[in-house]
């Protein structure tokens, strides 16, 4: 059972200035800032109201009046006033934190918190009112073109919260959830030491795709804090594997049963092979046989395998629909299921046909790693290592340190790798969401080489996505020095990292079935789809914590690397 007392205590201990919402009109700043201001015992503040007090006239008549600059003006002193209060809740106007003195002013002294929600919603929830900005013209169109006027100037929120249509009091929770999250990614190692959240929330800001991910322990068994109402009482159809079946997804079944209209459950085989054309059309056969609608949803339990191919399936179904993921692997958790990459294999290569499609939300329960073997448990790791060496060298230092009672299962150093796995995916996927940029290619690192180890070994289970992608980063750490980036010491440090662990590092260790040489590898390299016209593009790390995009790299150089990790 979550306990959203403890997260109140969390907030409280934590947090020592106030918390400023923002966002559309409509969205519930008040209601919800109140309610938020009673769990904590704090005072709440709506500016407007303050400032309807202090002018004695209405804001609609200050509009229409003194015109919205005068407006603005009152609301910058009162907001400047009100933000020197200590902890407190502070509802701010919609308009407020566009302008820049405003904005800088809560951004420097409180915890700014954007609650966003889709324009259909604030619609629903501003008809009837006495907005004035909502006056003349049809209310959708003024509050779309509003919400892309002002997105930017939200997005300067610390914490972006999404109400997908809960109750004040649901909204709450997610907010206290997402604020705890704000405090434990910022909190110091001291405090770290004893701040062990049993669940958290974050959102992965992508526009009108923004969807939040849930991590904690048990949270399978509360639906009621990641099923958007919205999504209840629809067709559902789970796709899972045969592992997971009897472990996870016949529990979690009957739990979404008396919420949801149907649910049907498709088993798969375990393993990469799943990811082939064939699967991919029975799934689709099975759902359209099972009458899929444009409303049904799909959710994924299982491995990156499951939620890749249930990716696809949602993609391309009746040219798409909603589809949530819940990832019961490590490596999922930290990686396949953020960031909307959708996809199955080709014969010859990964990942090759797919799409970009984002979930509705992502809900990582800790508890699902409970039967998970070791194998996995090592293969996911390795992709935690991955955003460590690629964007934050102390994170890589804490691995150093708990990578082996991370792996032994120990909640709190858990909840630490995958909350700060799932962060920087998210803060990368918002960055650079279909890979344009060069910024998302950084999280390829080391997979260049592991998808041609994959396919040269044939996808059957002899190794592991994680455990290619261990041996591939030691390649392109090795490629990184000879390029003249790194320093040997670090590219030992990586190694011995690894290695100390009982990661794979060296594709002797591979038991391919069939002798596999360097040029059949690099030939595979270049039929990976992130090979370029200039030719394979690697990313290489120019110190542990900093990546980039390297490409020209010679033939023979690659060669030498793999030759070397061969003998
Ligand atoms: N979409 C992306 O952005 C992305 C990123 C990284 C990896 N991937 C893909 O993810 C796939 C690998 O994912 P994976 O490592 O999760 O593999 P997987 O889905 O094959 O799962 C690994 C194994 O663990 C079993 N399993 C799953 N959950 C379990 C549980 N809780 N208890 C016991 N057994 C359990 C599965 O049945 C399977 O045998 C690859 O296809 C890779 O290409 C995708």
């Amino acid at each position: 059972m979550i306990e959203i007392e403890h997260c109140l205590e969390d907030v409280k201990k934590l947090l020592k200035k106030p918390i400023v919402l923002v966002g559309m009109m409509g969205v519930g700043k008040t209601t919800v800032g109140r309610q938020l201001a009673a769990k904590l015992g704090w005072t709440f503040y709506d500016s407007d109201d303050e400032i309807v007090r202090s002018v004695g006239k209405s804001i609609s008549d200050i509009f229409s009046e003194d015109g919205e600059p005068a407006f603005r003006d009152l609301e910058r002193t009162t907001i400047k006033h009100l933000l020197a209060n200590g902890p407190c809740v502070i509802s701010s106007g919609g308009g407020g934190i566009t302008i820049p003195e405003t904005a800088q002013a809560i951004k420097e002294r409180s915890l700014c918190l954007w609650i966003d929600a889709s324009v259909p919603l604030l619609v629903e929830r501003t008809a009837g009112g006495d907005r004035p900005l909502l006056k003349h013209g049809d209310p959708e169109e003024v509050l779309q073109m509003l919400l892309d006027k002002r997105r930017s100037s939200y997005a300067q929120a610390h914490v972006h919260a999404l109400d997908d249509g809960l109750t004040p009091e649901e909204m709450t929770n997610r907010i206290l959830l997402q604020i705890r999250e704000y405090l434990y990614s910022h909190a110091t190692e001291k405090e770290k030491e004893e701040f062990v959240p049993d669940a958290l929330c974050m959102t992965v800001s992508l526009s009108d795709r923004s969807y939040p991910i849930f991590i904690g322990s048990g949270l399978l068994k509360e639906p009621e804090l990641w099923l958007p109402h919205e999504l209840h009482g629809r067709d559902t159809f789970i796709l899972t594997d045969y592992n997971v079946r009897e472990r996870i997804t016949d529990q979690f079944q009957e739990i979404l049963k008396p919420i949801m209209k149907s649910v049907s459950v498709m088993e798969l085989a375990p393993g990469e092979q799943t990811k082939s054309f064939e699967r991919y059309q029975a799934v689709l056969e099975w759902m359209i046989e099972s009458g899929v609608k444009r409303d049904s949803l799909i959710i994924a339990v299982g491995g990156g395998v499951v939620g890749d191919l249930a990716g696809f399936a949602a993609a391309t179904i009746l040219r798409g629909i909603d589809f949530i993921q819940v990832p019961t692997t490590l490596l999922s958790q930290v990686d396949s299921s953020v960031g909307g990459k959708t996809g199955i294999n080709s014969k010859s290569a990964k990942n090759m046909i797919g799409a970009f499609y984002q979930p509705r939300s992502v809900v990582i329960d800790l508890d699902t790693l409970m039967t998970l073997p070791k194998r996995e448990w090592l293969s996911g790791y390795a992709e935690i290592v991955k955003y460590g060496l690629i964007a934050d060298e102390g994170f890589f230092e804490w691995l150093e340190e708990h990578g082996l009672l991370m792996l032994s299962g120990e909640t709190a150093e858990a909840m630490r790798a995958i909350e700060t796995s799932c962060h920087m995916k998210a803060e990368i996927v918002h960055k650079d969401e279909r890979e344009e940029s060069g910024l998302r290619a950084l999280l390829n690192f080391g997979h260049t080489f592991a998808h041609a180890l994959e396919a040269a070994a044939g996808y059957d289970g002899t190794l592991l996505h994680g455990e290619a992608v261990s041996v591939g980063m030691v390649l392109a750490a090795r490629l990184s020095q000879r390029l003249g980036y790194l320093v040997q010491d670090d590219v030992n440090r990586i190694y011995n990292h690894l290695s100390g662990l009982g990661l794979m590092t060296e594709i002797r260790n591979i038991p391919f079935k069939k002798p596999v040489t360097a040029d059949e590898l690099i030939e595979t390299m270049h039929k990976d789809k992130k090979a370029g016209v200039d030719g394979i593009k690697f990313i290489v790390l120019r110190r542990i914590g900093s990546a980039a995009v390297e490409a020209g790299v010679s033939t023979e150089t690659v060669k030498n690397i793999l030759e070397e990790s061969m003998r």
